[in-house]
């Protein structure tokens, strides 16, 4: 099989809101890719109410990688498999944080797998600062008056800290 020239990888996810840890990520998968699409999906297999609008969680994305060219930002419905399609993306990249982020990854990547057998899903270690970063615990600290700044970036921490003003 010929390695695709360019490179393009699509890091799907809720990102509700983006963490530190998925920006770790995102930059650490431009080492084997020329393009990250960072891909907010409509529909995620095990999220059922958002925090943000997708729209919001997109313009929060957009403003914490702003000036970072290789990576880019939208939003999604349908199937992952048929976005990657019309983005021409090879690669899915996803973060692996613990033993117990395993089984949900490995059903995902193999269902990928089978509705299209051309992309590959690569996982990504972030930094062990950031393993113990998930969304769903900064809602929930940020939601309870705790300090998440050390979590997610300026933008994300200001527009968390509206929200749980009003
Ligand atoms: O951050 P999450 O919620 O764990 O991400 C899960 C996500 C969005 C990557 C997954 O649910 C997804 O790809 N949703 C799009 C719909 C789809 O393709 N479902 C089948 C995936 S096996």
């Amino acid at each position: 099989m010929n390695r695709p020239n360019p490179v393009v990888a699509l890091y799907p996810g809720s990102f509700d809101p983006i963490t530190r840890g998925h920006e770790d990520i995102a930059r650490r998968a431009l080492r084997v890719a020329d393009r990250v699409i960072v891909a907010v999906a409509q529909t995620s297999t095990h999220m059922k109410e958002g925090l943000f609008e997708v729209q919001d969680r997109v313009d929060l994305i957009r403003a914490v990688f702003e000036g970072e060219s290789q990576i880019e930002v939208m939003s999604f419905t349908g199937l992952l498999v048929d976005l990657a399609r019309d983005k021409g993306a090879h690669l899915v990249i996803r973060g692996l944080r613990a033993v117990s982020d395993f089984e949900y990854e490995l059903q995902m990547a193999q269902m990928n797998q089978e509705l299209n057998s051309a992309l590959e899903t690569l996982f990504l270690v972030p930094e062990v600062s950031n393993s113990f970063i998930s969304s769903s615990l900064v809602r929930q600290v940020a939601a309870l008056g705790g300090d998440v700044s050390a979590f997610v970036s300026t933008p994300v921490l200001d527009r968390l800290t509206a929200k749980f003003r009003e």
